[in-house]
């Protein structure tokens, strides 16, 4: 690690804009803290790391990331313990899944201590931007993009790698109406559904203005094949409570991103010894368990979105109302637990937290 501290120059703002800050009125995505952390990658290393004012960048209009979509990134959060200390949940998972969608972008990867000690220094700058107040928190975007001043198809040589940091409040703060896609998708096997490739998201928008403009907040993503199995939600993971049982599709048709608050409501159900299945959902399943009660709980789950309460889906044109748990349903009780791991606030028994 050491290798990257003495590296990283940093260049401090003189116009700290902390002041404007107003935790009541945050929205998700909108405010951005003092720094924000940079590096290039030429001739197979990376260079220059450095922490500066966060600001406007400069760029060719020719850099093949806006072209050619050689785009990455990733989410996670940071939460303040009592003590006012800050708390990382799980850094080391994002930078692996960051390496991840690298490989299958053909993109180079970030080594672990050029990310942590980049991540690190940025909130010991910005840890006053990490706001302890209910329901908030840093959110952390780590991405890298292709810089070639190139307009032929072929893979960039040269790349910026950067975090910036966001204070937010809860991306939902109701429970969510999904539409069940059927026409449109989102990923396919052998494609990049797995990873965080910023077309993943691009390509949802239009399916999703759709059904914002029918009422609805996200879509539920089903097969490219058939529209026949439930994928996830494009910016959380799904989950179902059917009888006794969480369901959740599983990851193995490589179409799915593998979230890590999905992995993380997974182990919880597993400490607390719920039966769990991943496997393939049909929606069938899940209107035929909505319609003979025993669908119990449906959720989403993402470290933007936490753990999001699906209130209604739609399907083929119908309705179907879910049920909202109260506090003893597995999704309210899993969301405390999980917000008290971030914060310190209970024993953390898998070291998910790091404190910087
Ligand atoms: C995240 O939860 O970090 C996401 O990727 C959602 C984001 C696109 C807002």
């Amino acid at each position: 690690m050491l290798e990257a501290t003495k590296l990283i120059s940093i260049e401090q703002t003189q116009h700290s804009r902390i002041a404007e800050l107003d935790a009541k009125t945050l929205v998700f995505g909108k405010h951005f803290s003092d720094h924000m952390f940079l590096t290039e990658y030429e001739d197979g290393k990376w260079h220059n790391p450095r922490i500066v004012p966060f600001g406007n960048l400069s760029m060719s209009p020719s850099i093949s990331a806006l072209h050619y979509g050689q785009a990455i990134f990733e989410g996670m959060k940071a939460h303040k313990n009592e003590k006012g200390e800050v708390l990382i949940f799980r850094p080391l998972e994002n930078q692996r899944r960051m390496n991840a969608s690298a490989h299958r972008m053909c993109m180079p990867a970030i080594p672990e201590d050029i990310f942590m000690e980049g991540l690190t220094q940025l909130l010991r700058m910005d840890s006053a931007w990490v706001l302890a107040d209910e329901g908030c928190s840093l959110y952390i975007r780590p991405f890298m993009f292709a810089i070639d001043e190139f307009l032929g198809v072929r893979t960039s040589n040269t790349y910026r790698f950067m975090i910036i940091t966001s204070p937010a409040g809860p991306y939902y703060k109701d429970p969510v109406k999904l539409k069940v896609e059927t026409e449109f998708a989102r990923a396919f096997e052998g494609g990049v559904g797995y990873t965080k490739a910023a077309g993943n998201y691009g390509v949802s928008l239009y399916p999703t203005k759709l059904a914002n403009e029918q009422g609805y907040h996200q879509i539920i993503w089903t097969d490219a094949r058939e529209h026949k199995y439930i994928e996830e939600a494009g910016m959380m993971n799904v989950m179902f409570v059917i009888g006794d049982t969480l369901v959740t599709p599983a990851l193995s048709t490589q179409t799915i991103l593998p979230g890590k608050t999905r992995d993380s409501v997974l182990t919880i159900a597993r400490d607390w010894n719920m039966k769990i299945e991943e496997r393939r959902i049909t929606v069938q399943e899940i209107i035929d368990a909505q319609k003979n009660g025993s669908l119990k709980e449906a959720f989403g789950v993402g470290t933007a979105a936490t753990v999001a309460h699906i209130s209604v889906i739609g399907f083929e044109g119908t309705d179907y109302a879910i049920p909202i748990g109260d506090e003893h349903s597995f999704s309210k009780r899993a969301a405390i637990h999980l917000t008290k791991i971030r914060k310190g606030q209970t024993e953390d028994i898998h070291n998910w937290t790091m404190k910087i």
